[in-house]
């Protein structure tokens, strides 16, 4: 691995994401030791006039959160908030970005006295309007020093536009001042353990390979659901809608990895062609496959406008036109304030051909990978019930992680994804590409939903969204297993 000197930049330091998320990750990362304090300085930037003490008490909290307070965590914990420097400025301005620079220089030059490098990480924890103007002063006063070698990275996460247009547009300015292999796009479900285990189930096991294709599976789900609304987000979430704050981004990432073919190798450029393939044949989107739904309640907010038709919860069935996916539909399904917490993929079989246990079957073959909470992957398959009788009843393999690998952790999305950007591996990082088909895809069904083309349904809190969805579903294919429950293990 690299060495010499690492600074981190965290542009948007006192606001949201980068407490709750940034934060905590590179806290994280510090405590494994991927970290080192004699090469890392971490500094945050934003506009709000505060002391380094009141940007790490900010802080605080939030990194020791859900964790057992022990001693050894308070050493760690103040070893890492002393690594921490806050530098305030407006986002626009070659003053604030010109002392930044100043604060990284400073600290590179005494810790590159004899050899070493210049390591630039800047975390843009902000909202996108600013990404062009701190892109702009970065490239003019902060980049790496060249005579020291090293390199300038960019973190940037969604939402990366609205539309095809304007994401293109924001893809533009920020291409003219980096090049891709500077800009990290983060989507954190593909930071997930069980998101990127989809390629080593998939292509190094000889059990899935002949039949990961339209010739047994019927249909594919792909499902978001959250038991909470919008939380004091509602204004932020009523610009963008479940469509693009969930389906075109986390679940269609989803999609690319459980559809996408064989990458030539393992290496980022090899699997990014591979996933910008699968996108490019999806079919337009149908409108009578598609329903959104918004819950009773949404407009409440008063953040949220009286007659908003943003849809919180949304199915929209997407078709991959080639040899192995015809005919095999994809139903992403997302929503809010619904019943149940949890993202899962449903891959769904065929029934079996000339079956003569028909009609004392349960229900089809499915093989789950459930993403999250309490990661598990389960196949669902027909065993003969126990006792004399020659009857049938549905149950499962199941590898549930919280048992099978007890006294393992399992990284959270961010703090993988910071470390996989400090070593450079863009593998898990949206292409500029591939963030254009995305938008492809979804844009005219966004537009025809902006219009007032579309309205969602009125479901209830804590239900299961609209009936008309599940209907969708039926519809697509999906057979519904009556009578069997699936009960997670957790050993945690
Ligand atoms: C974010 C969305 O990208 O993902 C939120 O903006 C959503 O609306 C969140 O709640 C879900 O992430 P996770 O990791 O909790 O599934």
């Amino acid at each position: 691995p690299e060495t010499g000197c690492l600074s981190i930049v965290v542009l948007g330091a006192s606001g949201d994401l980068a407490k709750k998320k940034t934060f905590p990750a590179l806290f994280n990362l510090f405590r494994q030791g991927f970290l080192q304090p004699n090469e890392v300085h971490i500094f945050g930037y934003a506009r709000t006039n505060i002391s380094d003490a009141e940007l790490r008490d900010r802080i605080r909290g939030h990194l020791v959160k859900g964790k057992a307070a022990s001693s050894d965590l308070s050493e760690d914990l103040s070893n890492f908030l002393q690594l921490i420097k806050y530098v305030s400025g407006p986002y626009d301005s070659e003053d604030g970005f010109s002392r930044l620079d100043k604060e990284i220089s400073g600290h590179e030059i005494s810790r590159n006295s004899k050899e070493g490098t210049s390591r630039r990480l800047f975390y843009l924890a902000l909202p996108p309007s600013v990404y062009p103007p701190v892109c702009k002063m970065i490239k003019q006063c902060c980049m790496n020093k060249s005579d020291l070698g090293g390199w300038t990275r960019v973190i940037v996460e969604k939402p990366f536009g609205k539309d095809l247009g304007s994401s293109e547009d924001l893809s533009a300015q920020l291409g003219v001042l980096f090049n891709e292999q500077q800009l990290y796009r983060i989507d954190h479900y593909l930071g997930k353990e069980l998101v990127q285990n989809l390629l080593v189930l998939r292509f190094a096991n000889r059990f899935f390979l002949p039949l990961w294709n339209r010739d047994n599976i019927d249909n594919i789900q792909i499902v978001f659901r959250e038991d909470f609304g919008t939380e004091g987000r509602g204004g932020y979430f009523d610009e963008y809608g479940i469509i693009r704050d969930i389906i075109q981004n986390h679940l269609l990432q989803v999609l690319c990895l459980v559809a996408m073919e064989k990458p030539v190798s393992l290496t980022p450029e090899h699997i990014r062609d591979e996933k910008v393939k699968v996108l490019r044949s999806v079919l337009p989107i149908k409108m009578e496959e598609v329903v959104l739904g918004q819950y009773q309640g949404y407009k409440d907010d008063p953040t949220v406008p009286d007659n908003s038709n943003t849809p919180t919860f949304a199915t929209v069935v997407l078709h991959i036109h080639n040899e192995r996916w015809e005919g095999v539909p994809f139903i992403m399904k997302a929503g809010k304030a619904l019943n149940s917490r949890k993202a899962e993929i449903r891959v769904q079989f065929k029934d079996v051909p000339g079956d003569i246990f028909k009609s004392k079957k349960q229900g089809r073959n499915e093989f789950v990978i459930r993403l999250q909470p309490l990661e598990a992957m389960y196949m669902k398959l027909t065993v003969k019930k126990p006792g004399l009788e020659m009857a049938t009843i549905q149950s499962e393999l199941d590898l549930s992680y919280g048992q099978r690998y007890q006294g393992f952790t399992i990284p959270e999305a961010y703090e993988r994804l910071i470390l996989d950007t400090i070593r450079g591996d863009q593998q898990h990082f949206v292409r500029r590409d591939e963030l254009k088909v995305a938008w492809e895809i979804f844009t005219p069904l966004l537009h025809k939903i902006d219009e007032g083309g579309l309205e969602p349904i009125p479901y209830e809190t804590g239900s299961r969204g609209p009936k008309e969805a599940d209907e969708l579903l039926a519809k697509s294919g999906y057979v519904q297993t009556h009578g069997y429950q699936y009960e997670a293990s957790d050993f945690k």
